[in-house]
């Protein structure tokens, strides 16, 4: 089955509303034409709207790049789901290894929040990948298998069909150091076959599986060709004019 590329930057705690707002619209004048590849810009949340406003009616969307699994409550310094969504924002990063990693969040936690954003109509993009330790211990396919099935937790088969998933190895994360596309094969068929266990065929075949960790324009090609990799999870270059273009240029040239 033939997906089409997608490719979403993650602008992580860079970018305030006025800033965000002047990078999208500069975005927007100079990605006119994607390729038929789908577009996500995720800044962080306080630019969501002020990013909304320039692209509305453009070929990109917007992404948020994380949120609580609560309707409302006494949660200082969270966001729901809802709030996001008055934004006009679409898409929802969660698991992000940031998170999991630096703000300790759970696999439980991050299916609470899988389960609340299709619920609310929010589309996840959620993030698997195993640290550097555990790629050496030669544990990466169990730590795969564990996310994706409690971060999966009580969604059904029709829900996957909304259900973005993403690979990116902690250790390729800011550091430069991409996984090879052989690496990055060998995961995301670890994870179609996965999904087919948990869920059928059908639904390991029609998932969008992202790769993730210091894509550029000049790596994109090698990761992206292959059939398994359906786009690109960006850090760093989605947040230059030149280098996002590039990864987009380079995902939409891929037959
Ligand atoms: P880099 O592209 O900067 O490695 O970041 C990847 C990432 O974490 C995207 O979510």
């Amino acid at each position: 089955m033939k997906r089409n590329k997608m490719v979403a930057g993650n602008w992580k705690m860079h970018f305030g509303p006025s800033k965000a707002a002047e990078f999208a619209e500069e975005l927007r004048i100079n990605i006119l034409d994607t390729h038929g590849v789908s577009v996500i810009l995720c800044p962080p949340f306080l630019a969501l709207k002020t990013v909304f406003d320039v692209v509305n009616g453009s070929e990109l969307k917007v992404g948020a790049q994380n949120m609580h699994w609560e309707e409302s409550g006494a949660f200082t310094g969270e966001i729901t789901a809802a709030m996001i969504q008055e934004t006009g924002t679409e898409y929802v990063i969660l698991g992000h290894s940031e998170r999991r990693h630096v703000f300790a969040e759970s696999d439980e936690w991050i299916n609470k929040k899988v389960q609340r954003s299709l619920k609310s109509g929010l589309i996840p993009i959620l993030c698997v990948g195993e640290k550097i330790e555990e790629r050496e211990a030669g544990e990466t396919e169990q730590v795969i298998a564990r996310q994706l099935r409690d971060g999966l937790k009580g969604i059904s088969a029709s829900e996957m069909e909304t259900v973005i998933l993403a690979y990116e190895p902690v250790w390729a994360i800011g550091t430069g150091l991409t996984a090879t596309p052989e690496q990055a094969i060998a995961v995301h068929e670890f994870i179609r076959g996965a999904l087919k266990t948990l869920y059928s065929e059908a639904v390991a075949e029609s998932t969008w599986i992202l790769y993730g960790g210091s894509v550029k324009p000049d790596n994109t090609q090698g990761l992206l060709s292959n059939k398994d990799i359906d786009g690109a999870l960006v850090g760093g270059a989605s947040m230059k004019l030149d280098s996002f273009k590039g990864i987009i240029d380079a995902a939409g040239a891929i037959e």
